[in-house]
């Protein structure tokens, strides 16, 4: 399956995601700038922070228990797209899915 990151400069990188994964470990283990993951996907840094394609939002669904309170630390404006893609698992019906990354998380 496939995810298509866009950085804030526009850099667009496609990756191999397996069933299961977070958004956050595809990134970081396909070395994508701008996201970071500091705390492992353990909800507890806002360095995940990312935002889903507006025509992604509904099949990715709302920010889970939490993730807003963290998200107001983050770094970049939350916006409506804003969850943390540790939170987010890949699953066939995402496959494709694109995911725009914030100007900086630290
Ligand atoms: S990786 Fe730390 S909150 Fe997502």
């Amino acid at each position: 399956m496939k995810v298509t990151f866009i950085a804030a400069d526009g850099t667009v990188t496609e990756v191999e995601v397996d069933e299961g994964q977070s958004l956050m470990q595809a990134a970081v283990s396909h070395d994508v700038d701008g996201i970071i993951g500091e705390c492992g996907g353990s909800m507890m840094c806002a360095t995940c922070h990312c935002y889903v394609d507006e025509a992604w939002a509904e099949r990715v669904g709302a920010q889970q228990d939490g993730e807003s309170d963290l998200l107001d630390c983050a770094v970049s404006e939350v916006r409506p797209g804003s969850r943390l893609s540790c939170q987010i698992r890949m699953t066939a019906e995402l496959d494709g899915v694109v995911i725009h990354l914030p100007e900086a998380q630290l």
